[in-house]
């Protein structure tokens, strides 16, 4: 195991000394859509067995041959099975008794709302559909979303999915360069935006972004702008080329065929960090993701016709993709979607929405319930919360005392909590409890879903046994895996599966104790995880050495209280440029330019020197021991071991950095 994941697994020992154990009441089970254990032996015997039965709650235009062709790494699920993901989402709804259910629950910034039931979301996005189709949009062809929180965001995807154009959705805090990337990688020919985005009682400059970002994407043909602030933020139109959504749509039918769809055709792409500054474009397809999201989030939600359930993410990740819009629709159920912060306009601004949509599910991530601890327990016993039965997290590890302060504050020790491991190329949730079923222990995602395989490893396929850290693998298929990187197979095959035959690697570190529960030690490659989003230390390093300023940088997550992980840079700057207080200010703001304000880092400090191997290899780890206040670890290999204990002494005395 790397020297990342033996601190790591250090630092958590303590969480695995965690013995309390929390089963799910007798009442909570008695009414459970899963309460049968042998749930996990079944699926377990049967596999294929098991996931065609959930296929079957879907609507085929054509039913599959085969469940599954595995030929590692290469999956094919429910093969020459045919669908369209929106028709399962929302027209099937919208033709049966759901039709006057709400399917969107929209609460925008303060004073905003807005409730789309199923029939008014099939007519919304047929609409859409007809207007990507009018502007040359074809199956195949991919469309870049880059939008905040409102209706149009899901409208938008929905649409696309419904033409069998892939969407590939930016996340909207992402800077005009950070666009252009994904734009350009995905040769995307459509891009849908907004004016600008509320955030906080001010503006998001969306429009002027993918203005900047469109200076170099020459596959853009035309952009649909859709009008959320309207004089707040100073926009142009570009004849020709911008035109605005509620003029497109108010001629456009509602009427709309849904494309028949391949199991195995692409659904969309989804950019994501790995250990090198270029973002991998995540591909998911149609069949197996529509399945497996839609099964996971209604056993482990332990979701009822009646609920209304929120997951708190941005749909710009691939938890508001499986877990916000497809997932929950497909259940047809009732999904809520927030624009805003969780501050604004004050503390307390989850919980009255909670109270207000009387939400029955919520489902948010570890950095939020922190913030929430600190904040006081004040705001939450404000709120009349008595209407949930499951909270949930994602996004990264919970210590024991988040997890307890959830359960006591937030569920009012009466809901189970599942907290929930994926990422965003498995699709779908792979590690949970399942809330009638299995007693929680705070601070471990328990086991794995039924059909899941995973195991903890050493470096040699061999198996660590319990208590012992080792790599995170899975070693079965399941039907919402991505199937490749866009536009790159071999880095899908080189980065995931070359490390065990015929598994699939997920850079993360794991320990199983005794019980055979998992506890997730982190990442164990150099990607870091700040308030659960998954940012490379070579995408900051690279936008702090384009600063003119800047000779060489390293980067390295430090612990950090409300975050799970902040970001440190060290920096060597060029001959005759002198550090300043003011410097590092530059270089946080250039790093916000380059990648977007969830980069930015903690601190910054700057040294004449960093600690390289002979082969000038930049020793993060030890770094890392410096940032953290740590022994350092072994230095025998250093060029100059001197630098780093200068390094250490130097960083002491500055205190942290900033
Ligand atoms: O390190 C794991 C962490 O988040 C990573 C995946 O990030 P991303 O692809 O952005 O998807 C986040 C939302 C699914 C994982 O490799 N992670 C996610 N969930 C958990 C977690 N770590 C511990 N516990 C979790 N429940």
């Amino acid at each position: 195991m790397s020297d990342k994941a033996a601190t790591a697994q250090e630092s958590l020992e303590a969480l695995l000394k965690e013995a309390r154990s929390f089963p799910p009441s007798e009442e909570f089970r008695r009414q459970a859509n899963v309460s049968d254990p042998m749930i996990y032996e079944a699926a377990r015997q049967d596999l294929e067995g098991f996931w065609a039965e959930e296929a079957k709650r879907l609507d085929w235009f054509q039913t599959w041959s085969k469940v599954l062709e595995w030929n590692a790494p290469w999956a094919k699920w429910f093969v020459d099975g045919k669908l369209n993901a929106t028709y399962n989402c929302v027209d099937r709804h919208a033709k049966s008794f759901r039709r006057n259910k709400a399917a969107i629950i929209w609460e925008g910034e303060p004073g905003d709302s807005r409730t789309l039931t199923f029939e008014a979301l099939e007519r919304e996005v047929n609409r859409f559909a007809n207007v990507l189709k009018s502007l040359g949009a074809k199956k195949g062809d991919r469309v870049a979303i880059y939008m905040g929180m409102v209706p149009e965001l899901a409208i938008a995807m929905l649409a696309c999915a419904k033409i069998g154009a892939p969407h590939s959705v930016v996340f909207g805090g992402f800077s005009a360069e950070s666009l252009r990337e994904r734009i350009n990688d995905a040769q995307a020919k459509i891009l849908i935006t907004c004016d600008g985005g509320w955030r906080r009682g001010g503006v998001v400059p969306l429009k002027a972004n993918a203005d900047e970002a469109l200076t170099g994407t020459p596959t853009i043909e035309k952009v649909v702008v859709v009008e959320r602030v309207g004089k707040a933020a100073q926009i142009a139109m570009k004849p020709g080329r911008d035109y605005w959504w509620h003029e497109l749509v108010a001629n456009a039918s509602d009427q709309c065929d849904p494309e028949p769809m391949d199991a195995e055709d692409m659904l969309y792409i989804l950019y994501t960090s790995g250990t090198t500054g270029k973002p991998k474009g995540v591909v998911h397809t149609t069949g197996g993701y529509l399945v497996g999201t839609s099964t996971t989030h209604r056993m482990i939600f332990d979701i009822k016709e009646d609920d209304v359930y929120w997951c708190t993410a941005d749909i710009g990740w691939v938890t508001g993709h499986s877990y916000i819009v497809y997932g929950p629709l497909a259940n047809g159920c009732t999904t809520v979607m927030y624009e805003g912060s969780p501050d604004y306009p004050d503390r307390g601004r989850f919980w009255s929405i909670v109270a207000k949509y009387r939400v029955n599910i919520f489902y948010t991530a570890p950095t939020a319930i922190r913030s929430f601890m600190r904040w006081g327990t004040e705001w939450p016993a404000k709120y009349d919360l008595s209407s949930l039965r499951v909270i949930g997290t994602v996004g990264e590890p919970i210590n024991p005392e988040a997890w307890i302060w959830y359960h006591q504050n937030i569920g009012r020790e009466r809901c189970p909590i599942v907290d929930t491991w994926w990422q965003t190329e498995t699709g779908m949730i792979l590690i949970t409890p399942l809330p009638g079923l299995t007693a929680t222990k705070p601070g471990s995602a328990t086991q794995p879903f039924p059909g899941v395989e995973a195991e903890v490893l050493d470096g040699k396929d061999r198996s660590v046994g319990p208590g012992a850290g080792g790599y995170l693998v899975l070693s079965k298929p399941w039907p919402a895996m991505f199937r490749t990187i866009y536009g790159d197979p071999d880095r899908y095959v080189r980065q995931y599966w070359s490390q065990y035959d015929g598994k699939y690697f997920t850079g993360d570190g794991a320990k199983v104790d005794e019980d055979g529960y998992f506890w997730l030690l982190g990442r164990v490659d150099d990607v870091m995880n700040v308030a659960g989003h998954r940012i490379s230390t070579y995408e900051v390093e690279s936008a702090l050495v384009d600063h003119p300023a800047v000779a060489e940088a390293a980067v390295i997550g430090k612990t950090h209280e409300v975050k799970g992980q902040g970001i440190a840079g060290f920096v060597t700057l060029k001959e005759g440029i002198r550090a300043s207080a003011k410097l590092k200010d530059e270089l946080k703001q250039h790093v916000v330019k380059k990648i977007g304000p969830i980069a930015r880092p903690d601190d910054i400090f700057f040294t004449s020197e960093l600690p390289k191997t002979r082969s000038a290899k930049i020793m993060r780890r030890l770094l890392r021991d410096i940032a953290e206040g740590r022994v350092l670890g072994d230095t025998t290999t250093l060029a100059d071991p001197a630098v780093t204990s200068r390094l250490k002494r130097q960083y002491e005395e500055e205190g942290k950095g900033d």
